[in-house]
């Protein structure tokens, strides 16, 4: 290593930061992060289309899977602190490779990964450490599947046990159903993620994502946030990776947040010590809160998508010293995060026929976008030969607006939207449905 790449490492400098992943998860994150003024430049690998239209960023085209390669393109831009994005690098252990390497990472090791790539270690991590949680069976086979099934009095959740890109979850609605969701994942449907499969009890109740910046003992909660799972209005239609979100969550009083840092948050990070696991990276409690208190549903190694754009636009300068701490085991625990006294909200825009098939390729136009407090982070876009935006994703972009509150989130984030245009634009009308006044009114 040259002794310039390594003077980056020791000092305590946040002038180059690379964020790894494509989505807009990534391209919020970069947003928030180069809000600081000591941030020189904020690198995205692989990033997209709209990476570059963010101040102080650049894309870099590089396999992250060539590790020596990686290395020597990461020492020779002299990178301060690497926060990875996506659930699989973290899942096969990239953070842990690029800590060896002596860079200060923002993102849990392969060990503190399992949270969220084996559904089956997460119930079990969660049974030992008395962590509120659906009741669950681990099964290895069909039979033993359809045994459980079978003399549950209700139908259960089938989950395939590994990562399966949002889409290993079934709700039946019958015991017959439930027998062919666990079928299709023994069958093959996502591969080796369905080696084994945890039926769930299913509980009832609204979902709340709920954020923790670790150091490996100490976090920080980020503003809390509740995502729209399903494609169409109402909630109804298929589950997806997420149309629209909205934070805070006024769900959840601090009361509330207090009971559940007691009963899970804590729990969990004490949990994971006792294992050993030194987790540096945000831990994603995706919570039910039902008639009995807030059960985890499930968690992540990873900021939410579209929870993060929702709240990064709500994150002041120091965001970027804050992952920094925890990358580097010095958060006191105290750090109050200073976020904006305004509310935030972000509908998505996807491709016809998102979560199954949808064709991509087609030009994207803007049209005039309110210059504050609206930001539009890209999702799957591209840029075509003659440096035209095109869709290039199931989900394509996203608007986020902050304001007073969320009827007028909603109002300008709608506004907004109908300055944007492609071949088979979907986005549901409804979202914050819960928080604005007249929609929450009329459902
Ligand atoms: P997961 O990928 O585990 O978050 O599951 C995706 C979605 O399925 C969740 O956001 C819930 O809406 C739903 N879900 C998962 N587990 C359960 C459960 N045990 N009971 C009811 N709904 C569930
Ligand atoms: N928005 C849900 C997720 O990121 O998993």
């Amino acid at each position: 290593m040259s002794i310039n790449s390594t003077s980056s490492k020791i000092f305590n400098r946040l002038e180059n930061i690379l964020i790894i992943g494509n989505g807009g998860r990534e391209n919020s994150l970069a947003w928030a992060i180069q809000k600081n003024e000591l941030v020189k430049k904020v690198y995205l690998i692989p990033g997209n289309s709209g990476s570059e239209r963010i101040n102080k960023c650049e894309r870099i085209k590089i396999d992250i899977n060539n590790e020596i390669e990686l290395v020597e393109k990461l020492d020779f831009l002299k990178i301060d602190l690497i926060v990875i994005g996506p659930e699989i690098p973290l899942a096969n252990g990239l953070a842990d490779f690029l800590r060896k390497k002596d860079f200060k990472v923002f993102g849990p090791g392969k060990d503190g990964a399992k949270l969220e790539y084996s559904k089956s270690w997460a119930k079990e991590f969660m049974r030992e450490a008395n962590i509120p949680t659906a009741n669950f069976w681990k099964v290895n086979s069909l039979e033993e599947a359809k045994n459980i099934i079978h003399t549950s009095p209700m139908p259960l959740v089938v989950k395939a046990d590994g990562l399966a890109s949002g889409k290993g979850v079934f709700i039946p609605d019958s015991k017959d159903e439930c027998f062919r969701a666990a079928e299709l994942i023994f069958n093959g449907k996502f591969g080796k993620s369905g080696n084994s499969i945890v039926l769930e009890e299913k509980i009832q109740g609204p979902e709340v994502s709920v954020f923790a910046l670790c150091d490996g003992q100490k976090y920080v909660l980020l503003p809390t946030a509740q995502d729209h799972k399903r494609l169409n209005e109402k909630d109804k239609g298929p589950n997806t990776g997420g149309m629209g979100a909205y934070s805070p969550a006024p769900l959840l009083t601090e009361d509330n947040l207090d009971k559940i840092t007691k009963e899970i948050i804590k729990p969990t990070i004490d949990g994971l010590n006792r294992k050993n696991i030194t987790y540096k990276g945000v831990i994603y409690f995706g919570l039910m809160i039902t008639e009995s208190g807030a059960k985890v549903i499930e968690y992540n190694c990873r900021f939410g998508d579209p929870e993060c754009q929702t709240i990064m636009p709500l994150m002041d300068k120091n965001f970027v010293s804050l992952l920094e701490k925890c990358s580097m085991g010095n958060l006191t625990g105290d750090e109050k995060i200073s976020t904006s006294d305004k509310v935030s909200g972000c509908v998505i825009a996807t491709s016809k026929g998102y979560p199954n098939e949808y064709k991509t390729g087609f030009p994207i136009t803007i049209g005039k976008i309110d210059s504050i407090d609206c930001q539009i982070f890209d999702s799957g876009t591209a840029t075509g030969k003659n440096g035209e935006l095109l869709t290039d994703g199931g989900r394509v972009l996203s608007i986020v607006c902050q304001d007073k509150d969320f009827d007028m989130v909603f109002e300008r984030a709608y506004k907004n939207l109908k300055e944007i245009k492609f071949d088979g634009i979907y986005f549901r009308n409804d979202i914050g449905h819960q928080v604005r006044k007249k929609l929450s009114t009329e459902n």
